[in-house]
């Protein structure tokens, strides 16, 4: 068997090692006459053997080839030639030989017995070719489809690596601007552009620290301030836009600092709810290669991380402010049953944050201890208003009513999931290291670190504000008196380390309270 690739023209092209005899026979004018002859019978038949000359078998292998010659396509066909008996009687090599003016037998002689396959065989061995030529094709199929399978992993493994180091590092407590650094670095390197920036916003509170911030990373010849008056000035131009832009010669621009800095530039905007928050824009890739579209989609998918870190840093800053906002609303409703005590909630929970602070408690405790200090007393909400703002000395069942105000409070407190760990302060801030507080009477280490911490802030500001009863001490008597309690009211570690914080911040606080009940009345 040979394997030929024949043209609509007749042209015989011998593929692979074919034998010469067969070949012989097809380079003949007379083969190329019947050819271009029956053509379209030999590239439409169903059948599965076409017999060009009885004996003379072509078997098509569906390969589909079209060439261009000229001004028009060649067709071509692929096809294996298989020859039976029958070709050794047929006129058609009468007229081979006529054409090569040699004597048939000649012609004949190079044929061997051995190659002749018989009519019924040739179709079933046409029939296997072609399923294993279809075999081979669909194994060919499937290996473009790996190889272009393999270039999309290994495009997506660089962004899902990507994104994989900055989710790590996408959390709300993580440094915002470490985040961006990394990112903006990270970022810098997979693209191979020589520098990248991402320069945000200024007119938005929430994003505090980040307001204005440029971020950089790689190599770049101008002044950071170049930099980031392009930053500026691209964020300006591109406010509305909501899609990645690149520039492959920013010479359009018209703006020859931008020029001078990339000729090649990407520019993808940072928006989050469809706010601007900032710009990132980088440029000059390596010598010979240019920003392409897995750069640009790589870009977008970091950008869109970015977009959603900022955004829910934004978030929180509101939930935050609304929520210290309700606070603040709750605890001067609080304070403001009585008049003497205007502020003291807000005194007395900053004066335990610093003591907090100063014992070495961890920055969440701290923060803890300060909120439940502008709550430990909002269980004299229900607490009658005549008893509260009572002048003069209470009864005992009055006495009493007040002492209520601890477990009030832990009651409202209880309910709130997210405040579940104020319960000690509130609960605790009465008790005494003694033992003789109240509601539980616990002493030492049984009073929990938040109760002991407030109770002292709680005595250091009832000490030092005017009451109903007495005017305010001055600072160096209740310091003395702090001392003198130290192991009977006080814990005295806490004591100790409470006598030497700053005391201006709370003095502060009282002058700022008192300018504010002036203004009230
Ligand atoms: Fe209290």
């Amino acid at each position: 068997m040979s394997v030929f690739d024949i043209s609509s023209e007749g042209i015989v092209t011998p593929v692979g090692n074919v034998h010469e005899g067969v070949y012989f026979l097809l380079k003949s004018s007379r083969f190329q006459k019947d050819i271009v002859a029956n053509w379209h019978d030999i590239k439409t038949s169903d059948r599965t053997v076409n017999e060009v000359w009885p004996g003379l078998m072509l078997v098509n292998i569906p390969v589909k080839r079209r060439r261009r010659v000229g001004e028009r396509f060649s067709e071509h066909a692929l096809v294996i030639v298989m020859i039976g008996e029958d070709l050794l009687h047929c006129d058609e090599i009468q007229a081979v030989s006529d054409e090569y003016e040699i004597e048939s037998r000649n012609i004949l002689a190079t044929l061997e017995p051995s190659m002749f396959v018989a009519k019924g065989e040739a179709a079933r061995l046409a029939t296997m070719l072609i399923w294993m030529q279809e075999d081979i094709t669909e194994v060919d199929r499937r290996l473009n489809e790996l190889q272009s399978m393999s270039l999309e992993l290994s495009e997506s493994y660089e962004e899902l690596s990507l994104l994989y180091k900055l989710s790590a590092n996408m959390r709300v407590n993580k440094e915002p601007a470490d985040f961006l650094q990394n990112a903006c670095s990270e970022l810098q390197q997979v693209l191979g552009v020589r520098w990248l920036a991402i320069q945000l916003i200024d007119n938005d509170p929430r994003l505090e620290d980040l307001s204005g911030q440029l971020v950089t990373a790689g190599e770049y010849d101008h002044k950071i301030q170049c930099i980031q008056e392009i930053g500026k000035y691209l964020m300006l131009r591109m406010c509305d836009e909501e899609h990645s832009v690149v520039y492959e010669d920013t010479a359009i621009l018209d703006v020859p600092l931008i020029h001078k800095l990339a000729k090649t530039l990407l520019i993808v905007p940072i928006r989050f709810e469809g706010k601007q928050l900032g710009i990132l824009y980088g440029g000059e890739k390596q010598e010979g290669t240019h920003i392409n579209t897995i750069d640009v989609k790589l870009c977008d998918s970091l950008v869109n991380s970015m977009s959603i870190f900022l955004g829910n840093m934004m978030l929180y800053e509101d939930a935050q402010a609304m929520f210290f906002g309700t606070l603040h609303a709750l605890t001067n409703a609080i304070d403001a049953k009585d008049s003497y005590t205007h502020g003291h909630s807000e005194r007395v929970a900053l004066m335990s944050r610093n003591l907090a602070e100063a014992a070495g408690l961890d920055s969440h405790t701290v923060e803890r201890t300060y909120i439940a200090g502008l709550l430990h007393d909002v269980g004299k909400i229900g607490v009658p208003e005549s008893v509260l703002c009572k002048p003069g000395r209470l009864t005992p069942s009055e006495f009493d009513q007040i002492k209520m105000h601890p477990e009030i409070g832990a009651r409202i407190l209880q309910d709130i999931r997210q405040m579940n760990d104020l319960i000690p302060g509130v609960l605790c801030h009465h008790e005494r290291w003694d033992g003789l507080g109240y509601p539980n009477n616990l002493a030492g280490d049984q009073i929990p670190l938040m109760g002991r911490v407030i109770g002292l802030a709680d005595a250091f500001d009832a000490m030092s504000s005017n009451r109903t009863y007495r005017r305010a001490l001055d600072l160096n008597q209740v310091l003395d008196e702090i001392i003198r309690c130290k192991g009977k009211q006080f814990d005295p570690e806490l004591a100790d380390i409470f006598v030497n914080l700053d005391f201006k911040p709370f003095f502060d606080l009282i002058n700022k309270h008192q300018e504010h009940q002036k203004i009230a009345s």
